[in-house]
């Protein structure tokens, strides 16, 4: 397929996006082309999900296998129809409660959707994002629109424009610059279609929020190697991931500030660049040394640490590290998207220290 053109770019307000450059990057995606929009989340590469040719830009775009499904986005109640069928009174429960926002649910899949949105399966990932630019995009195409992760298959997600056009310029018509994102990892993904409601993905709604209302919710976290990913679409180990190696260490904090500090001494010993995302608790550790790092903030404030994270691993890629040191940060609330996300960028190596 030979289609790459000039990306055109449009800076929007992130709270009252101007109509002009909606309705342009609207038209694009209804004359088949793809879009690259700011969620909440992280930013999307969209398409028509109602065109199956629009739809395999996508995958061509971002050299993602077609095996891993993607999540359609709309932007009101009424389009849910259009997407999905039979839907559970949970799904409408969750909708009530948590659209628009960062939860994904995965319904049986009605037929109008392109079969290659769901990789040719019956079900399909919907979810409402609440930016005001990705719902005025949705608003104004009056289409659901099947967007992934704007990065190319399995590298470090986008939070800006910039990271972006990094990774795709030229391979996706027009990007909607709307800043940074607020929430900064992707959503949380919610299987609907089995006996029990099983979380897919830890994400942006913490699991608890989820518990409130389903006390049963699942979630059982599982790192598969590239064997086994055909089960469990994206689920595949080497995602999210930095060039550097991410060595990320986990256990009693100041064991792992000791482990660390170690590390890097004979890291830099072996003439390595060395980079770490740390905590500001975390940063004394690396006194004295030619570290290269990139502040995440308070270990606490893991609204702060999600918005940073992705940022931080290519802004260290950026200054040229060979690898990254990483403290694991507690699983709860955020935490356990902040966690999945780390050790999948870790290709599942986890030092763990005493
Ligand atoms: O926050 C987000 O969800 C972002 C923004 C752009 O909305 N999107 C995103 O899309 O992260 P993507 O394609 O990078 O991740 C989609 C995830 C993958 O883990 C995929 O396997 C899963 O959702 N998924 C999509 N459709 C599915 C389906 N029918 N069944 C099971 N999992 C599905
Ligand atoms: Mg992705």
């Amino acid at each position: 397929m030979t289609y790459y053109a000039n990306t055109l770019v449009y800076t929007v307000d992130r709270r009252t996006p101007e109509a002009e450059p909606l309705r342009i990057a609207a038209e694009t995606l209804r004359r088949g082309g793809l879009v690259a929009f700011p969620t909440e989340t992280v930013y999307g590469l969209g398409a028509n999900a109602l065109d199956p040719a629009a739809v395999a830009r996508i995958f061509d775009a971002k050299g993602r296998p077609s095996s891993d499904p993607l999540i359609v986005h709309i932007a009101a109640l009424d389009q849910l129809d259009t997407v999905a069928r039979d839907l559970p009174p949970l799904a409408l429960d969750l909708a009530a409660r948590f659209w628009p926002g960062p939860l994904t649910l995965v319904l049986a899949r009605a037929e109008r959707v392109a079969p290659n949105v769901s990789a040719g399966r019956d079900t399909v990932a919907v979810r409402m994002p609440s930016h005001p630019v990705a719902l005025g995009l949705l608003q104004a195409a009056q289409l659901p629109v099947a967007a992934p992760s704007a990065n190319l298959f399995a590298h470090t997600s986008p939070t800006t424009a910039q990271h972006v056009l990094d990774d795709l310029r030229d391979r996706v018509d027009l990007v909607l610059d709307g800043g940074p994102t607020s929430v900064g990892v992707e959503s949380t993904v919610l299987d609907l279609t089995g006996s029990v409601p099983t979380v897919l993905r830890p994400g942006g709604l913490p699991i608890e929020a989820l518990r409130a209302i389903i006390p049963d919710v699942v979630y059982t976290p599982q790192y598969l190697g590239e064997q086994e990913s055909a089960q469990g679409p994206g689920m595949l180990l080497r995602h999210y991931s930095p060039h550097a190696q991410l060595l990320l260490y986990d256990g009693k904090a100041e064991s792992v500030r000791a482990a660390m500090r170690a590390a890097a001494l004979r890291l830099l010993a072996e003439n390595a660049i060395v980079g770490a995302m740390a905590y500001d608790e975390d940063r004394a550790a690396f006194a004295g040394l030619a570290v290269e790092i990139v502040p995440l903030g308070p270990e606490a404030n893991t609204e702060q640490i999600s918005r940073r994270l992705y940022a931080a691993m290519r802004e260290l890629d950026g200054r040229k590290v060979d690898c990254i040191l990483a403290r694991g940060p507690s699983r709860t609330g955020l935490g356990a998207a902040i966690w999945d996300r780390l050790i999948r960028a870790a290709e599942g190596r986890v030092i763990e220290v005493d």
